[in-house]
């Protein structure tokens, strides 16, 4: 079986380490490898994307390799066609496959079956590839042994990734939301399990921002959750990124957004567009850090 990203504790402690050290690599010219030489990616997307397709298109170009975009058009994966037909003649024809998709179980049906890397482009339980990125853009920004993170908003995919990178990093990590809206439990749990992080659970917005390296928001809606818009604004606005939140923190905050954003309900335009965001640089970094994971699966 070929080594997979479903999610970031795919990896242990020394290869996300590995990775962003490829990524620093990669993304300063040091080292350009072209392991998708001769290649072809397939990219499968059930939900839209700006983002992630555009990043992972150059980046597989940029790695030499081809890429191909295929919608629920053409495949609708385990209806048309079982997960496990899809990732046997999937193998046959290219070097990787990327998937963004509603339910984890089809990443990770992928990674069972198929003889090739599989990489998860962000599933309802999580969004590896974002939060690798992230947290490599904070290493660009401030040089701290341990990062103070607040996460505002939904316990969404986002919240779930950053949980599993804090179970293998040490992070101090608070999580700012309604108790109807937490994170999944068992990756909860495994973070709560790694000693030199901490992991806070709070209703209380300034809490979780006190003295904060990162303030970290998203979407209170997810893709697939555009019904419940108005049940999760009634239940989340209090942990709107605002000016008045953002006092609470650190003068140098950082103020990160996986984008896209909704302006003006999980977090204002004067803090979005001032000068502690970084939202597109964190953007940016997610074709550096997709390139070294990509690289990363294929050395294996
Ligand atoms: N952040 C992110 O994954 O953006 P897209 O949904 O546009 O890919
Ligand atoms: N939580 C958001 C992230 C988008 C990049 C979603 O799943 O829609």
């Amino acid at each position: 079986m070929a080594r997979s990203f479903t999610e970031i504790t795919d990896l242990t402690t020394s290869e996300v380490l590995e990775v962003f050290e490829l990524c620093r690599k990669m993304k300063t010219g040091e080292i350009a490898p072209e392991p998708l030489a001769g290649k072809s990616v397939a990219c499968i997307f059930t939900k839209a994307s700006l983002r992630t397709r555009i990043s992972f298109e150059v980046g597989i170009n940029q790695l030499g390799g081809n890429s191909l975009y295929i919608t629920d058009k053409e495949i609708k994966i385990g209806v048309r066609e079982s997960v496990h037909d899809v990732a046997k003649v999937l193998s046959r024809f290219v070097g990787l496959i990327m998937i963004r998709t509603f339910a984890h179980s089809n990443v990770t049906g992928l990674a069972e079956y198929a003889t090739v890397p599989i990489v998860n482009g962000l599933t309802d339980l999580v969004h590896p590839c974002q939060i690798m990125g992230d947290y490599f853009t904070i290493l660009e920004h401030k040089k701290k042994d341990k990062y103070s993170i607040a996460y505002l908003g939904d316990g969404n995919n986002i919240a779930n990734s950053w949980l599993n990178l804090a179970s293998l990093i040490p992070i101090d990590l608070r999580i700012g939301t309604n108790e109807s809206t937490p994170p999944d439990k068992g990756i909860l749990e495994k973070a709560r399990q790694n000693s030199e992080s901490s992991v806070l659970l709070t209703g209380d917005p300034k809490e979780a921002v006190k003295d904060a390296d990162v303030i970290y928001t998203d979407v209170w809606a997810s893709m697939g959750q555009k019904d419940k818009q108005k049940e999760k604004e009634n239940l989340l606005s209090k942990f709107q990124v605002n000016s008045a939140l953002l006092a609470g923190a650190g003068p140098d905050c950082l103020v990160m957004h996986c984008l896209p954003a909704e302006r003006g309900r999980e977090i204002t335009d004067e803090v979005i567009d001032g000068p502690n965001s970084v939202v597109f640089d964190q953007a940016e970094n997610r074709l550096h850090i997709q390139k070294a994971i990509m690289a990363f699966l294929l050395d294996r």
